[in-house]
């Protein structure tokens, strides 16, 4: 492994840094990988499964295949999957998994199997059980990835749901937001976000490192943003952090916000998502209001904010709107990534955590 790490000082950000490989992998994949899985879609009722890091990238799932293609999927964690719902022999489950032998994953894929529906596996591992198991095996071709934290493999598995979403919708005779070139335009963007903003993000993430409560938060494809991000944070660095869909805020918890309670928000593309864009800029005023301090992550934000609204504020590249939010995950990674550093933290093994859970 020592070799392997060349000059980088922990596998994760040599792992962050190679995203945009992973991700350019998958943009040069043929539509033959996911044409035999996107048939099988195209009339299935769907749902999605996964745990930690990969439920959140089928949560994002979730929200492509609604808003490309049209399509309603059910996205549940993988350890409530059964306490919630079954799949017929219409059903087609994307399991999504980095290792592929996740318990709690490979238990709802039994079921489903066991029950007429088709497997879609999404995995990384090369002859992993998932892999093996499945009906449309769809191999990520990431590279191996020996932190214990998903950064490279949660883009990748995204941009892969984003492509059988994309097919999915080509079946049904239309595929707005699902242009293949914007792949390979991320790719450049994130080369362009690790090597020239991740200064910046370190000097954000040092000068706030010893805040002990955190919100994350985001709307639409931004919500599982805030969610894996806010998870990548607390499992690198240990300090606590909230993650929740900006509207819920008022429902309850902007009780907890004072003057020592920080929110980092995952802000949409007012250009691409205007009415989303609203809406969180009227949840971080509700927050300024009652004296919260707020770290945005954004595009070109118009005016709505004074000067000053922002503790910190970094500018990210833009790029197409599914694109998007793997752009602000992997400005998540960094942010998390640099804050457990200058905490001194285990960063490529943190305490109690492995890189696949194969137990109950
Ligand atoms: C990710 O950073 C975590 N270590 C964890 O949540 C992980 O994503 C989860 O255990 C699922 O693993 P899998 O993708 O291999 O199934």
């Amino acid at each position: 492994e020592v070799a392997e790490l060349g000059h980088y000082p922990h596998f994760m950000i040599k792992e962050i840094t190679e995203t945009s490989e992973a991700v350019r992998t998958v943009a040069a994949m043929p539509g033959s990988v996911f044409a035999p899985a996107a048939e099988r879609l195209a009339t299935a009722d769907i749902a999605f499964c996964g745990a930690g890091s990969s439920h959140y990238v089928c949560m994002l799932g979730q929200y492509f295949f609604h808003q490309i293609a049209g399509r309603r999927a059910m996205c549940h964690s993988a350890d409530e999957f059964m306490n919630l719902a079954s799949l017929g022999d219409n059903g087609a489950l994307i399991a999504v998994s980095q290792s592929g032998e996740t318990y709690d994953t490979l238990r709802v894929m039994e079921q489903a199997q066991a029950d007429g529906a088709a497997l879609v596996a999404v995995n990384n591992v090369a002859g992993s059980t998932a892999q093996r198991m499945s009906d449309f095996p769809i191999l990520q071709r990431a590279g191996r990835e020996v932190c214990v934290l998903s950064t490279k493999s949660v883009i990748s598995q995204t941009a892969i749901v984003w492509r059988l979403a994309a097919e999915v919708a080509a079946r049904a005779g239309g595929a707005e937001g699902a242009d293949m070139a914007d792949l390979n335009a991320l790719a450049a963007q994130l080369d362009v976000l690790v090597q020239s903003l991740s200064p910046e993000i370190k000097a954000v993430a040092e000068r706030y490192r010893w805040i002990e409560h955190w919100f994350f938060l985001g709307r639409g494809i931004h919500w599982p943003v805030a969610a894996e991000s806010a998870l990548k944070f607390k499992e690198v660095s240990y300090i606590h952090a909230e993650a929740m869909p900006a509207g819920f805020l008022k429902h309850g918890t902007i009780s907890l916000i004072d003057e020592k309670f920080f929110t980092v928000a995952f802000i949409p593309n007012a250009a691409h998502d205007p009415e989303s864009f609203a809406h969180v800029v009227s949840s971080l005023h509700e927050i300024r209001a009652r004296g919260g301090n707020i770290i945005g992550f954004g595009h070109d934000l118009p005016s709505v904010f004074a000067d000053g609204f922002f503790e910190a504020y970094v500018e990210l590249p833009s790029v197409s709107k599914f694109m998007d939010p793997m752009i602000q995950l992997v400005a998540g990674e960094l942010f998390a990534y640099h804050c457990a550093v200058k905490l001194g933290r285990n960063i490529d093994r943190p305490r109690a955590l492995a890189k696949a859970v194969t137990v109950r």
